[in-house]
C-alpha cells in the first residue's frame, strides 16, 4: 500500500501514542501499536519518543517480516502475529502501565472481581509466561495468553490490549489499568469475592447486546431505553 493511502491512518496512530503517554499508562519510549492495513500492518518505530513522532516515521511491514522506512517496534513478531490469528481485531496496543505491569509482576491474573474484567471477553485477564523482550517466545506466550480475549498481562513485562480500532484499543488499556489498580487495591483488604462464572457470561451477553464501552454511534441496542421519535439519534 502506498504511503499516502495510509498518512490518515499513520497521524491518528500518532495521536494515539501521545495520548498512551498523556493517559498516565505509559511514559518514555516504553510501548508500541499497530494497525491492519492491506497485505500488513503499520507499526511504531522502536526507541523513538512520542512527542517528536511523525507520521513519516510509522514504519509499513508484511507479514513475512520485512519491512518499510525506520527500524520496526522489537516487539514486531507479536503485533505481526496476533493481526495473522486474530482477524476479529484490526489494532494491538502495548505499554507499561504501572497497576497492571504490578500484577505481572507477580504473575497474577485479574480474577472477575469486578464484572467490567467481563470487557476483555471472558471471567478473567491472563497474564503470559516471560520471556525475552521481542522473542518469539514472548510472541507464541502472548497468543496464549489472549486466547478467547482482547487483553491480558505480559509477565514481569507490561500489557497488551486488542480492538477493531485504535479509540476501541485505547479505550481497553485505560480500562485495563484501571482494572489493575482497583484489584490491586481490593487485594489490601484481603482476597475479594469473585463473580460466579454463569454471572460473568450473563455480563458479558450484556454488554455484547448493549455495546457496552463502544461510542454512542456504534451499531447496537439498549434493550431498555429507546430514543425518542424525533430525537437527534
Ligand atoms: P520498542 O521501542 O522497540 O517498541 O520497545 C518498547 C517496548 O515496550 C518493548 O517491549
Amino acid at each position: 500500500m502506498a504511503t499516502s493511502d495510509t498518512q490518515a491512518l499513520r497521524r491518528e496512530m500518532v495521536d494515539i501514542c501521545r495520548r498512551m503517554n498523556a493517559s498516565g499508562i505509559n511514559q518514555g519510549t516504553a510501548g508500541n501499536l499497530s494497525v491492519r492495513i492491506d497485505g500488513g500492518f503499520l507499526i511504531t518505530p522502536s526507541s523513538l519518543p512520542y512527542e517528536t513522532m511523525t507520521p513519516e516515521d510509522i514504519v509499513e511491514m508484511d507479514f513475512d517480516g520485512t519491512y518499510v522506512g525506520r527500524r520496526p517496534s522489537s516487539e514486531w513478531r507479536f503485533h505481526r502475529d496476533i493481526l495473522r490469528k486474530r482477524d476479529d481485531v484490526n489494532v494491538v496496543l502495548h505499554c507499561h502501565s504501572v497497576y497492571a505491569t504490578t500484577l505481572a509482576c507477580h504473575y497474577k491474573r485479574i480474577p472477575a472481581f469486578h464484572y467490567m474484567v467481563g470487557v476483555a471477553g471472558g471471567n478473567d485477564i491472563r497474564c503470559a509466561a516471560y520471556a525475552t523482550f521481542g522473542t518469539q517466545a514472548l510472541s507464541d506466550n502472548a497468543l496464549a495468553a489472549l486466547e478467547g480475549r482482547l487483553a491480558c498481562l505480559l509477565g514481569q513485562h507490561g500489557q497488551i490490549s486488542l480492538g477493531k480500532t485504535l479509540e476501541a484499543a485505547l479505550w481497553l488499556a485505560i480500562e485495563v489499568e484501571t482494572l489493575s489498580r482497583l484489584y490491586v487495591q481490593a487485594l489490601t483488604l484481603g482476597d475479594p469475592p469473585i463473580l460466579p462464572d454463569d454471572e460473568m457470561e450473563r455480563v458479558i451477553a450484556q454488554m455484547r447486546r448493549m455495546s457496552y464501552g463502544l461510542p454512542p454511534e456504534a451499531d447496537g441496542v439498549n434493550d431498555v431505553a429507546r430514543p425518542r421519535a424525533g430525537s437527534a439519534c
